[in-house]
Parts: C-alpha cells; structure tokens; sequence
C-alpha cells in the first residue's frame, strides 16, 4: 500500500489533518483551489492560528513531506488514499448544511483516477451524504477504476486540533468494505498502537455519530444554561449546582460550563443542520429539544447584553463598554458564530462605544465587524471604561490583577460572561461583581 496520501481542502480540518498525517510519517499533498491560500501554505504561512501547528507545517513542508498544490490533477497522480476535508457551511437561506463543496470534490477528482482510489470523508455532512457521494463517485469513475467511499468523521476541538488527531478519544470508520477498513487501520497504525479505541461501523453511522456528538455536546451546555437561568430566579448558585451534578460520573463535569453559551464553526451549525435533516427525513419530531438547545444558548448572548444594559442604569447610549475577548473560545482566532462579538456588536448598535481586546483575533473581528473599536492591550481597552465584559475565557484575562485595573477604568463594574474569573478576588479589589447564574454575587 502507498505511504503517498491526498487531502483536499486546505482550511482548519484539512491544514490540521494534513500537517498530523505527516507527523504519523506519510508524504502528504494538499489540494486547495485558494492559490493565495496555497502560496502561504508552501511558505510555511498558517492562514489561522492553532497551538502547535506552525512548527508542525514548518518542519513538514522544508523536509518536503507537506506539500501543496492547486491541481487537482497532481493530487489524482500522487496517491490512491485521498481525504476530503472541505467546508459544509450552514446554507444561506435555511438551517441545512450546505454539501457543494464535497460534491465538487468528487465531481473533479473522481473523473482523473487511473487506479483504484479510496476517498475518505472527514467533513461533518448530514447524513446519506456518503451513501450519495459512492454512486457519484461509481457513475463518474473512468472505466475499470473502482472507487470507493468511506467516512472518517473527525472531533477535533480548536485549540487542541493536533493533540485531539494524535491522541484522540476514539477514531470511527464508516466502510462499505473490509479494504476500506484496512486502509483506514493503516494510515492510522501509530495512532491505535496506542490502544486508541476504535469503532468500525457503516457509512451512515458515521455520519451520525459525529451529529450526533455534537448535538449531546451543545445540550450539555445549553442544560447548564437553563439551570443558570434557574439560579437567578430563585438565588441558588450554578457553579456548585454543576459541580455537585457533575460528581455523579454517569453526567461528569466536562461541558457543563454555564455562561454566554457556544459558539464557532461546529456546534451552532451542526445541531441546525441535523434538525434540517431530520424534517427532510420526515422525523423532525424527535430533535425537537435541539431548537431548545440553540434557543437557550441564543437567549445567553441577549442575557448578558441585558445585564449590561442593567449596569449602565438602563440605558448604554453613550457609554464606554470594554468587551475581553472576541473569539469563540480561547486558544483560536476563529470568530465564528463568535457569543463574544455578537454581544459587542449588539451594545454597539444600543449605542454604547465599544471597545474590544482579543490576545489574538482583533484583525478576524475587525474584518466581520469593521465599525467596533479593537484596542491592542487590556489596559487600553479599560480605559475610562463604565463597564468591563468578560466574553471569552482567555488565560491572560485570569491573570488579571483586579487591583491595578482600578486606576484604568471610569466605574469598576465586571459582568463574568464566562464564569472563569475569581468573583473574591474582584470583589475584595474593590469591583462591582455579577455573573450568569450566581445571583448572590451581584455587586461589590
Ligand atoms: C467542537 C467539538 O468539541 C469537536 O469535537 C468537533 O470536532 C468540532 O466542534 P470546537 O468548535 O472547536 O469543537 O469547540 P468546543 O471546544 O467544542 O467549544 C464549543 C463552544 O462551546 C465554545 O464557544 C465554548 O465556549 C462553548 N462551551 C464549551 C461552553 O459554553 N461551555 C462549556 O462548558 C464548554
């Protein structure tokens, strides 16, 4: 069997995939119809930022075993084993995820096959996508090329990408064949030396399980959410609430984190598009707590946006708002779908002056939301500040010393959008004090 592999899509799964493939010791090509894109790749540029991955694209690309291209022809001639980790974006007009992409993908590359080829799908696609893409793939094979289609679904968090396909939990193979499974365990042999756990399945299991993943992942955090809201009205404490819950080993702790809900390219759009899916499949019934699920966690972003309003007496016109973090999550410049930015925007169109610090998505943000302020340090952010929110959970935003921003800012007033700041230490500083869930914190 060739060490030579193909991935297509030279975005986040397809730049990370392709730099670990070369770690696990494959020469990797990667076809990416972006030539900008693919310029900056060969010259060991990442056109995002994740922990890790530079070194790894760096190290891979000058011993020539990462390599880039934007033919299509080049990737059919250099291996039989190809991944296709391209984007399935929620459509424009509607929930449903939008698969062009890895139709696109089959359509161009099956037609210049000359042997046997494997495609390995690693996209999140909504289920009967695979079982689709092997009859396209069968019609538009050349003859006597046999082509088949297998599913990979990949789990990948932002921020922990490589340790997440290095080491990850579990790997899943959807197959049709035992050949498939075979190549699968091959390009995967190091990973599973280390007693990885590994579920071989069909093509549409697959599918569901990486949905399916994601859907239990975001009803996790939109239940906390729910409890959140639970706590304020009645003066309990959703943080102990959690942690006492999250004891039980059959709930756990993970995923139970209360506060400004999730966000970034994943979770949002999956649990919509599997919801689409569901209505398309005549069972929208059964999913019907995931419109629940996306609505408490829309209901956070207009939450904290309340509260602020209710820091500013009522009215935010005209009142200088210092917004800490602008990314999804921490550890990623990705603003997808970001709570952080979408609370910014919403205080900016109420009036208030915005001004937004993010260790390292300043220039995406300001690229999706051109008209908000974007200060280079947290202290000019603060500065004159009436009030500070905290969106995203940063390292550097724990590190802070409550008592040195006091000099900075107008009014010492925190809304915790994230509950990852130490309430005491702000309070004792001298801070007005509030945070989702844990009403009995209010105030200084
Ligand atoms: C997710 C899945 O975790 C991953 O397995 C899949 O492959 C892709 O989608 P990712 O989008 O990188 O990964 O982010 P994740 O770490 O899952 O966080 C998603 C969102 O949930 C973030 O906005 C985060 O802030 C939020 N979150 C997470 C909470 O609000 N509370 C929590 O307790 C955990």
């Amino acid at each position: 069997m060739s060490e030579s592999v193909g991935v297509i899509g030279a975005g986040y799964l397809g730049t990370t995939h392709a730099a670990c493939l070369a770690e696990l010791g494959f020469d990797v090509l990667v076809a990416e119809t972006d030539a900008a894109r693919v310029a900056a790749l060969r010259a060991g540029r990442l056109p995002f930022f994740e922990p890790g991955l530079a070194a790894l694209l760096e190290r891979h690309t000058a011993s020539g075993q990462l390599r880039f291209t934007t033919s299509v022809q080049e990737l059919a001639d250099h291996a039989d084993v190809h991944f296709i980790c391209v984007g399935t974006p929620q459509r424009r007009n509607g929930l449903a995820a939008d698969t062009t992409q890895v139709r696109t993908v089959v359509e161009s590359l099956v037609p210049r096959l000359s042997r046997t080829t494997f495609l390995i799908g690693k996209s999140t696609v909504p289920v009967g996508t695979a079982a689709e893409l092997s009859e396209l793939s069968r019609a538009l094979a050349p003859p006597g090329v046999l082509v088949e289609v297998a599913w990979n679904p990949e789990f990948m968090r932002e921020g922990h990408a490589i340790v997440d396909t290095l080491a990850p939990d579990r790997l899943v193979f959807g197959v049709a064949s035992t050949e498939a499974e075979k190549v699968l365990r091959h390009v995967y042999a190091s990973v599973l030396a280390r007693d990885v756990p590994v579920v071989v399945t069909d093509l549409t299991t697959s599918e569901l399980v990486k949905v399916g993943a994601n859907a239990f992942l975001a009803t996790k955090i939109s239940f906390a959410n729910a409890m959140a809201e639970l706590c304020e009205a009645t003066g309990g404490d959703v943080l102990t609430l959690t942690e006492a819950i999250g004891h039980d080993v059959r709930i756990g702790h993970r995923f139970l984190t209360p506060g400004l809900g999730f966000g970034g390219g994943c979770l949002p759009k999956d649990i919509r598009a599997l919801m689409a899916r569901a209505g398309e499949l005549g069972v929208s019934e059964v999913l019907t707590f995931l419109r629940q699920v996306d609505s408490i966690n829309m209901r956070q972003r207009r939450k904290i946006v309340e509260m602020a309003v209710e820091e500013c007496r009522g009215d935010v016109l005209g009142r200088r708002i210092a917004v800490l973090g602008a990314s999804f999550k921490p550890e990623t410049d990705d603003v997808r779908d970001s709570p952080a930015l979408s609370v910014a925007a919403q205080l900016h169109l109420h009036g208030a002056l915005v001004s937004v610090y993010d260790p390292r998505s300043n220039t995406n943000a300001a690229r999706l939301y051109p008209a908000l302020h974007y200060a280079d340090s947290v202290a000019s952010a603060v500065t004159g500040a009436h009030l500070v929110l905290h969106l995203t959970e940063w390292a550097e935003f724990s590190r802070l010393d409550p008592v040195e921003l006091l000099a900075l800012v107008d009014e010492p007033r925190i809304i915790d959008g994230r509950n990852a700041l130490d309430p005491r230490r702000w309070r004792d500083a001298g801070w007005s004090y509030r945070a989702p869930g844990r009403p009995h914190l209010n105030g200084a």
